[in-house]
């Protein structure tokens, strides 16, 4: 009889990161030279949760549509697209800096952490608040008044660094699509509404990296620009609304701790005409999972008014023409990483002994099975082990064969990284039925099943 019980609801994120480390999910960028702040590597099990969860996203929003179009734009683009799009001009953030150490922090996130309303503030109400309340910068020394400060990572392209030679890292895969909307119409001439959708690197010199993965400089952004009929946008905005949350549910987050907010005018993106921040209860606290945003017809006439092309989409049979509005939901991949990685995150107790557990849905769970000889010293146990490990490799891929230490270690070592199956073979495998034992990850209960059955 097995006897399991919840030690604590309580995620603590140091110990998620430390197992995240110690585990080979995610490892601090560039550790061995002493690191580069805001930038994070993955390890082999993390790259594999990573990718199962953009596969997931590509198949839910791509493959089993009609509807949607996949690209895959380069990083690097013309200036004018950073121009064209507003970013050079307002893709700020609030900058203080600590005037004894020149040391720089974003004055929203340091007056929010020291409990004051920083919602809709302009730069001189922001300044006003340290002002008024001698606000220190955590260094306990005078702060300098808050200025704007971009957040593109700059770069020159060529031989010359002139000023024609400046582009950016892109800060959003977004402007990779609009970029690309006229050369699918005139590939595919899909009826609208239709949907691009990208997957990739964005870049942001953010002032303060923090968190873990939640606000890196260099992350990983899963975007759809939905073309709709300007008249026809609340529908298609109602309708990624829905998608947004059959994405949570196939991420396996509760509903109860994913939450929509309708973010007010003065807190909305340049290009925004409604945005809904879906937040998710992460152990830092209740923070931006995702956005969906109505981005009219912004990117599109913009760039129609810059390149002088003309982006109007012409309504198949008919003479109507117009210039498409836009509705953004944008995924962060790091985000729902951490939401799926702190969800699972469980500390138990098996019949009287505690235990870190990987709670992972199996869908995105790195590795299915392990496959272990009981004793790794009886050869014809390792044989047949190694039978019933190749199947199920050649069938799932993500199977890992581990004999090191006694049963009772492996259990604990591929609880820990959230394998839902451990699969034993042991002496009445080879003597009397056959059969190999399955255990569960989350019951630690065992049956005995045909290997082919698995
Ligand atoms: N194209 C719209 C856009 O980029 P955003 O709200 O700035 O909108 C979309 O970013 C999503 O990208 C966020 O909801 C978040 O999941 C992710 N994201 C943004 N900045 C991030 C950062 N510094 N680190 C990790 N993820 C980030």
């Amino acid at each position: 009889m097995v006897y399991w019980a919840h030690m604590s609801t309580e995620k603590n994120m140091e110990e998620i990161v430390s197992l995240a480390k110690r585990r080979g999910f995610i490892y601090p960028g560039s550790d061995i030279y002493g690191g580069l702040s805001g930038t994070w590597d993955y390890g082999p099990l993390g790259v594999a949760l990573k990718r199962n969860i953009m596969a997931l996203w590509w198949k839910l929003f791509v493959d089993e549509r009609e509807d949607m179009y996949g690209v895959d734009a380069a990083i690097l683009m013309n200036q004018k697209v950073w121009q064209a799009s507003g970013h050079v001009d307002t893709f700020n953030d609030p900058l203080v800096e600590d005037l004894e150490t020149k040391q720089r922090f974003r004055a929203d996130h340091l007056l929010k952490d020291a409990g004051y309303q920083v919602d809709g503030l302009s730069l001189d109400q922001l300044t006003q608040l340290i002002r008024d309340n001698n606000v220190k910068s955590p260094n306990g020394n005078e702060l300098s008044d808050v200025r704007t400060f971009n957040m593109m990572f700059t770069t020159t392209v060529g031989p010359v660094a002139d000023d024609k030679a400046v582009t950016y890292l892109r800060p959003e895969t977004a402007q990779g699509i609009f970029t690309n909307y006229k050369n699918v119409v005139d590939s595919f001439y899909p009826d609208l509404p239709f949907g691009l959708a990208q997957q990739g690197k964005a870049f942001r010199n953010e002032i303060s990296p923090r968190d873990f993965i939640f606000r890196s400089r260099e992350f990983e952004q899963m975007e759809i620009e939905y073309f709709v009929d300007p008249a026809k946008w609340e529908e298609a905005f109602e309708h990624w609304r829905q998608q947004v949350w059959k994405w949570t549910q196939a991420l396996g987050l509760a509903d109860e701790n994913v939450h929509e907010l309708e973010v007010a005018e003065e807190d909305r993106a340049h290009y925004s005409k409604r945005t809904i921040d879906f937040e998710f209860d992460f152990p830092i606290g209740r923070e931006e999972l995702l956005g969906l945003a109505y981005r009219t017809d912004f990117d599109l006439g913009n760039i129609q008014r810059v390149s002088g092309k003309n982006m109007e989409y012409t309504v198949k049979g008919t003479n109507t023409k117009f210039v498409p509005h836009v509705i953004e939901p944008s995924f962060g991949v790091e985000r729902a990483l951490m939401a799926v990685l702190t969800t699972a995150y469980t500390e138990d107790e098996v019949n009287g002994e505690k235990r870190v557990v990987m709670k992972f849905p199996e869908h995105l769970a790195p590795v299915k099975f392990a496959v272990s000889p009981l004793v790794r010293n009886k050869p014809e146990l390792v044989a047949k082990a190694r039978e019933v490990y190749e199947i199920l490799k050649k069938k799932y891929g993500a199977v890992m064969w581990d004999d090191n230490g006694n049963i009772g270690k492996r259990y604990r070592r591929q609880d820990e990284i959230g394998t839902p199956y451990c699969v034993v073979v042991d002496f009445d495998t080879l003597e009397t039925d056959g059969l190999v034992s399955v255990r569960d990850r989350d019951t630690t209960e065992q049956r005995r099943v045909k290997p082919e059955d698995l």
